[in-house]
């Protein structure tokens, strides 16, 4: 009995043991990203009524699903005219996706909608997803700043809703990319969703929400030059962008340098006041993220930032992942080549439950193709720790 009981002890003890051999921690010293699956979720011309599918955004849920967007370009690849904004959903880690569902459709608009910064509120369980119509003022005025927003993890979607009201009207584009629900002090719990202006009026702009997506006001803005002036080749003029909340509470932005002003390569721009300004002294050009002027993505996950591009400076070719332990001051010298050929636009996510499946894997979304990068839109898996 007694022999039986110290058995059933032993045993007890070496399965508790070994569940916590299989709890490693991953230390941000050993990622080696491995490309661990690809899919194609959006094939330009295959489908009926879209001619081409561009503008990637991809996002977690609050439920732990991941929710794909791009704009169904109806009748030409140009940024202009009518489009669906399509979506597809994943409540597998990406390993089967639903149907795409179009939900928003422009009609026949000769500029029509522009996606888009795709932001969760984890604190009210919603997504809501900001985009633009009439951006170029092409046969239209004014552009309006408009939101959609799912409570239900992305299955239904309110109706469109016109933030310019609130906002006033001016030429925002969002993102493309995510936006942020600020996770750290200063404004925890802020919406924070950012993006550029157009023409001459160009620079990044953030917008805010302090009421989960109800009012939205103006925050801060970092203006071309020469600004509401026609640009010249090589003139500032920051453009798309991704921000990113660090530890610390700031938010990097990291942006499109629209006219290879200083370099051919990514600006980077530092709020430390919740998106309320982007002071000049915390900008910096960084000269290892080689970049065509293209919109990038970019992700922080458990103090590692990432970030992703066509990392070449002449054309979109080469998409490329980094990763850097020190918030983007260096990149690891161990750059991961996602694809080799004609590559456009990427955005990253990743899931957070805090389980260790979810702790392995980043989630990229990219334009792809093999003669031009508008062909098709990819969903990449990578397994942070698989190339070891
Ligand atoms: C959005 O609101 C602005 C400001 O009130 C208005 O000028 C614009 O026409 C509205 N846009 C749409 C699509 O209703
Ligand atoms: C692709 O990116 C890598 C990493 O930055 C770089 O070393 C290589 O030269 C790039 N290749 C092309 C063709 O752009």
């Amino acid at each position: 009995m007694e022999t039986r009981n110290r058995l059933a002890a032993l045993s007890l003890l070496l399965s508790a043991v070994s569940s916590v051999c299989v709890c490693v921690t991953f230390s941000p010293e050993e990622i080696d990203p491995l490309l661990y699956e690809e899919q194609l979720l959006w094939v330009s011309g295959a489908q009926g009524q879209v001619s081409t599918y561009r503008i990637p955004l991809l996002t977690f849920t609050p439920k732990g699903s991941l929710l794909a967007f791009s704009e169904g370009r109806k009748s030409a690849a140009a940024d202009i005219g009518a489009k669906f904004l399509a979506m597809r959903r994943s409540t597998d880690k990406g390993a089967t996706w639903s149907p795409t569902s179009f939900i928003v459709d422009d009609g026949s608009k000769p500029d029509g909608l522009n996606l888009g910064s795709v932001v969760v509120d984890e604190e009210a369980g919603s997504v809501i997803l900001v985009y633009s119509i009439c951006f170029h003022l092409y046969h239209c005025k004014p552009s309006s700043t408009m939101m959609v927003e799912s409570t239900d993890d992305g299955l239904s979607w309110s109706p469109p809703r016109n933030l310019s009201v609130q906002l006033g009207v001016k030429n925002f584009a969002p993102g493309p990319g995510f936006g942020i629900q600020k996770r750290y002090e200063p404004a925890k719990g802020r919406l924070v969703v950012c993006g550029h202006g157009t023409i001459a009026g160009n620079g990044v702009f953030c917008i805010l929400s302090d009421d989960h997506g109800k009012n939205w006001y103006n925050g801060a803005a970092l203006k071309s030059i020469p600004y509401n002036q026609k640009k010249k080749a090589q003139d500032f003029d920051p453009d798309e962008c991704q921000p990113v909340e660090l530890t610390d509470g700031s938010i990097v932005i990291n942006v499109r340098n629209q006219n290879n002003y200083h370099c051919r390569c990514r600006v980077i721009v530092r709020s430390r006041d919740g998106g309320l300004s982007l002071p000049i002294d915390d900008l910096f050009f960084d000269y290892e993220l080689v970049d065509p002027a293209v919109a990038a993505g970019a992700l922080q996950k458990d103090g590692v930032l990432y970030f992703t591009n066509p990392a070449n400076e002449q054309h979109r070719v080469n998409l490329t992942l980094r990763w850097s332990l020190t918030n983007g001051g260096s990149w690891v010298n161990k750059a991961v080549q996602i694809w080799a050929g004609p590559s456009g636009y990427s955005s990253i996510t990743s899931l957070d439950s805090g389980s260790i499946e979810d702790r392995k894997y980043i989630f990229v979304i990219y334009e792809k193709g093999h003669k031009d990068y508008d062909e098709t839109i990819s969903f990449a898996k990578i397994h942070l720790y698989g190339g070891r």
